[in-house]
């Protein structure tokens, strides 16, 4: 696949086939992926690859505390609601995944069973947690940073036939993923991605989200042509 084969059929994926993703294999897209480049090269990430029984304790736990209505604790500060046009971008793609996957507007019990999906790490085989060194905490840059290596990770691992989701559902109970997955003190969590061969029989993996314009988002200054 050359770039821009990846980069425009690159879709989030939210249904997995049951099939393992070889450690080797999540190795190789980490590999590539930390060619991103990072504040004076400071490359404050850190992975927890996750599968198995430790992965399943985290989608319990995610799925346990969230039913139980515990309020949601991430470790950065994540900014209030959207609204306006960003609030409708929201909508627009979630009216999207909902129309592919037949989820009526007034459908509560569907709704819920989507969310849950998600807190349950959309039962991929895998997911990796990504971190950065708390000794840069409280700074722009290293979350900065990590939006770049998960970019990274979620076209590294499309090149190679592997569907990612880039997700805050998985880390927004940060105590249970902190604790079952042993993070140590000095990272603090950012994100986590969901990581697996695509299900092409599951709807919403063909969903391609819109975009903006290039003119809505750029203004070009100083060029003669
Ligand atoms: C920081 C971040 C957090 C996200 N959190 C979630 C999430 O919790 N659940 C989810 O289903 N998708 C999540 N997404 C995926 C976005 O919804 C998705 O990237 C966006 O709608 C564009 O669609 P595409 O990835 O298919 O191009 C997240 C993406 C990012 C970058």
């Amino acid at each position: 696949m050359n770039y821009d084969e990846v980069v425009l059929g690159r879709r989030s994926i939210r249904g997995y086939k049951r099939e393992p993703v070889p450690k080797e294999t999540i190795r190789e897209v980490l590999r590539l992926a930390m060619r991103a480049p990072s504040s004076l090269n400071s490359q404050p990430w850190n992975f927890h690859v996750v599968a198995g029984e430790v992965l399943d304790r985290i989608r319990a736990g995610n799925t346990e505390r969230n039913l139980a209505g515990v309020p949601h604790s991430r470790e950065f500060r994540s900014g209030g609601e959207f609204t306006g046009v960003h609030r409708e971008r929201q909508i627009g793609v979630a009216k999207q995944l909902f129309a592919a996957m037949g989820i009526a507007r007034e459908d509560k019990e569907a709704r819920m069973d989507w969310v849950l999906r998600g807190f349950r790490q959309f039962d991929a085989p895998a997911a990796i947690i990504v971190t950065y060194d708390r000794a840069l905490h409280g700074g722009d840059i290293a979350p900065f940073d990590c939006g770049a290596v998960a970019t990274g990770i979620v076209n590294a691992a499309w090149s190679k036939g592997l569907g990612c989701v880039i997700n805050s559902q998985g880390i927004m109970q940060s105590p249970v993923v902190r604790a079952e997955a042993g993070i140590p003190d000095d990272q603090v969590i950012m994100i986590c991605i969901a990581i697996g061969y695509p299900d092409d029989s599951f709807p919403a993996n063909a969903v391609v989200s819109e975009r903006k314009s290039v003119d809505e988002a750029a203004v070009f200054l100083g060029f003669d042509d």
